[in-house]
């Protein structure tokens, strides 16, 4: 019974021609989400992923360093690469260059991002203050595409509470062809914190014929689905609840298969630190030697670091982790490291009488 209810919550959905089977969708954290944490979500069950969001202009003009951003892990898919700009002949360029590569399922465009950096361009988050500019970039980005890739576009209920204009610049962007709509439910002001406004992306999605996935604030399966059935929404997109947490796809899959979801193993928490270290340094390879001044392994290991802050919070020596993490430590340290945290166990369990 608690199985069908789950599994009728989520359908597959089409985003142009790309069906997605298990619209459960990771979201693009830059800094965080490159091909060694996607690859393993998409391994614990999530249904399509993004890339970090990856500069037009860059792309154009030095396309080798900014291609970085657009690697993947051996075959992720399904798999979305995000472009920003506000120039709509460079997000073409930029587009007809990402489309001819044949490694992605879909080109989404950044119409959400609030770091002053980007918004104060008129990119991402900047978008928003000019609905026709939004518009006009996702009709040049479709054009350009050319029907090889979907495009999408991931924005925001809007800029600040005074100037919510999610209608306008959605029907925009569905009347430029857009494929799909990941809206966050949250204005550009309040950043990454706040209340999500779920009521107004139900309306949204009333108002759209494109299928709209709704992010913001998902910490557990069973809030995916209840937000999913309260508010119509084709599908979800998690952040933050990933980070440290990649079962939380494992969980949305039990759920729909009427299974409890159960909580990750220590050995299942070591194997995902592990893997996606190594991953990390396997990509980190990959890069000209000139681009990184620490070499493959620190990079990865300082990329690896906030992660590991999420891995084991909840492990009773974790604060002695975090008080080293300032270190430059090679792999084989920081993983010895991790081995002291996990062994002294969950704080939420009985301590180990030695
Ligand atoms: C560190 C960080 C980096 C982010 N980078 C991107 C990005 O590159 N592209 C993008 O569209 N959104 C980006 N976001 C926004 C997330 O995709 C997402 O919309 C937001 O975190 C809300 O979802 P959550 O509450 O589930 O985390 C970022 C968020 C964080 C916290």
């Amino acid at each position: 019974m608690m199985g069908r209810m789950f599994r009728d919550t989520l359908q597959p959905m089409a985003m142009g021609p790309l069906r997605i089977e298990w619209p459960v969708f990771l979201a693009p954290m830059a800094g965080y989400t490159d091909g060694s944490f996607r690859s393993l979500c998409l391994e614990q069950g999530c249904g399509a992923v993004v890339t970090e969001m990856t500069s037009s202009q860059g792309l154009i003009r030095s396309r080798r360093r900014t291609m970085r951003v657009l690697e993947r892990w051996g075959g992720e898919h399904p798999i979305g690469a995000q472009l920003y700009g506000s120039d709509p002949g460079a997000m073409a360029e930029a587009a007809d260059l990402v489309a001819g590569l044949g490694a992605f399922d879909f080109l989404d465009v950044n119409a959400g991002c609030p770091m002053p950096k980007i918004r104060n361009r008129g990119d991402g988050a900047g978008l928003m203050r000019n609905p026709a500019r939004m518009a006009e970039i996702v009709r040049a980005v479709v054009a350009a595409a050319d029907g090889r890739l979907p495009v999408t576009v991931k924005t925001r209920i809007g800029w600040c509470p005074d100037t919510v204009n999610v209608m306008e610049t959605t029907a925009g962007v569905e009347e430029a062809g857009a494929a799909a709509i990941f809206l966050h439910g949250r204005v550009a002001r309040l950043r990454h914190s706040g209340e999500v406004d779920w009521a107004l992306i139900a309306a949204v999605k009333a108002a759209r014929r494109v299928p709209v996935i709704g992010n913001g604030g998902f910490k557990s399966a069973e809030d995916m689905f209840r937000v999913v059935r309260e508010t119509g929404i084709d599908g979800v997109m998690v952040g933050r609840g990933a980070l440290g947490n990649p079962w939380l796809f494992r969980d949305a899959r039990d759920l729909a298969a009427g299974r409890q979801p159960s909580q990750p193993t220590v050995d299942e928490v070591r194997t995902a630190i592990h893997e996606q270290l190594r991953r990390g340094i396997e990509l980190m390879k990959r890069r000209e030697p000139k681009e990184l001044k620490l070499g493959a392994e620190l990079t990865a290991c300082l990329v690896m670091r906030p992660h590991l802050v999420r891995y084991l919070r909840g492990f009773r020596r974790f604060g002695e982790l975090a008080r080293t993490l300032e270190e430059r430590v090679d792999a084989t340290s920081l993983l010895e490291r991790v081995e002291g945290v996990l062994a002294s166990g969950r704080k939420s369990e009985a301590p180990r009488i030695a």
